[in-house]
């Protein structure tokens, strides 16, 4: 495992399902609340982890909203995400697609342009210091209306050419993805790309609405999807990247234990998963740890290793030949280790 351990930090990846406020370790919380004169319901930040013991989705939820509090100004959200970008930047992360979720903000009053302009300052300072390149995946919450999901896409109109993708996060079960049909189309109008968490907690038909009704690009998650072959085998047909994340998926209780984490199953079936840390701070690792961690489970060989970083890449929202050169980084690195 060493020798594996190593080659996985080396191993350039794309990282496409993180959640920046998901990257707000307890350390920083404490440091942003009293930059801001918050003070948190929680003595210290040993008692602040031991908050972070959930059965389902909705208790991380709860916690992971009150955390996003502390971040109130511009220098709030770059600080989040240089933090984030100096981590991935250690376990090989070259490119990374970053979620965040304006409501969260905008709803405290909290203006757009303070979240997405300190993003945008820490994404370019990463391109200049880790040459690590990233983007932007603008999610609507979908435990509020679709008029609310409007209302974010028109605020986000100055800054659309920096945002690449919208997407749809939060409370899934009772959230179908047909409840935000509208807004999906009117996003795809803009020209943005398409992705939405499916396939989480919720049934595979919300994954088969996520394809038909917001017509994605690619599911975050889907790990219920498996439990229908017939969609299993659209999704193999198809091509459509599975943005996986098995670390949340153990603290999330979507499966009971990391011993039976599907990915294995995901790559036999011929599906384009990946590997990802969805909300690091919270579910106890980065993304070289979500790697680690199914190869330790599962036994992941070295080529399935690959296949997932190439997965990373074919499913990221690049340009066809940014991804021929990420493709042939990891040709070379492979070529290198061996
Ligand atoms: N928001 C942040 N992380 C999430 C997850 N894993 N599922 C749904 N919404 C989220
Ligand atoms: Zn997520």
């Amino acid at each position: 495992m060493t020798d594996l351990a190593e080659f996985i930090a080396g191993l350039p990846k794309a990282e496409l399902h993180l959640h920046i406020e998901g990257s707000l370790e307890p350390e920083l919380m404490f440091r942003l609340a009293e930059r801001n004169g918050i003070t948190l319901p929680y003595r210290d930040v040993e008692e602040l982890r031991a908050a972070y013991d959930f059965t389902r989705l909705q208790d991380f939820l709860d916690i992971y909203y009150k955390g996003a509090d502390v971040l109130r100004t511009r220098a709030d959200f770059h600080d989040l995400a240089a933090a984030y970008f100096a981590r991935a930047a250690r376990d090989g992360v070259v490119h990374a697609e970053l979620m965040f979720d304006p409501q969260t903000h905008t709803d405290r009053g909290v203006p757009f342009e303070e979240v997405i302009e300190g993003l945008l300052s820490a994404m370019a300072q990463a391109e200049a210091e880790f040459g690590i390149t990233s983007q932007l995946i603008m999610s609507f919450l979908r435990h509020l209306p679709e008029e609310a999901a409007f209302e974010t896409l028109a605020m986000a109109q100055p800054w659309l050419d920096r945002i690449e993708a919208v997407g749809l996060d939060s409370s899934e079960v009772g959230h179908p993805p047909v409840k935000f049909a509208q807004v999906f189309a009117a996003a795809r109008d803009k020209g943005l790309r398409i992705t939405a968490h499916a396939g989480e907690e919720g049934p595979p038909e919300y994954v088969y609405q996520a394809l038909d009704l917001l017509k994605v690009d690619r599911i975050d998650h889907g790990n219920r999807a498996l439990e229908d072959p017939v969609l299993t085998q659209r999704l193999v047909d198809e091509e459509v990247t599975l943005t996986v994340c098995p670390l949340s998926n153990l603290k999330l209780c979507v499966i009971d234990d990391i011993a039976r984490h599907p990915i294995d199953r995901m790559l036999q079936a011929g599906l384009k998963a990946t590997i990802n840390s969805d909300d690091p701070a919270y579910f106890g690792g980065y993304i070289a740890d979500n790697y680690r961690a199914v190869v330790d489970a599962r036994g992941l060989t070295r080529g399935d290793l690959v296949t997932i970083a190439r997965n990373s890449f074919t499913g990221a929202f690049l340009p066809d030949a940014e991804i021929a050169a990420h493709l042939a980084r990891i040709d070379a690195y492979v070529a290198n280790a061996e």
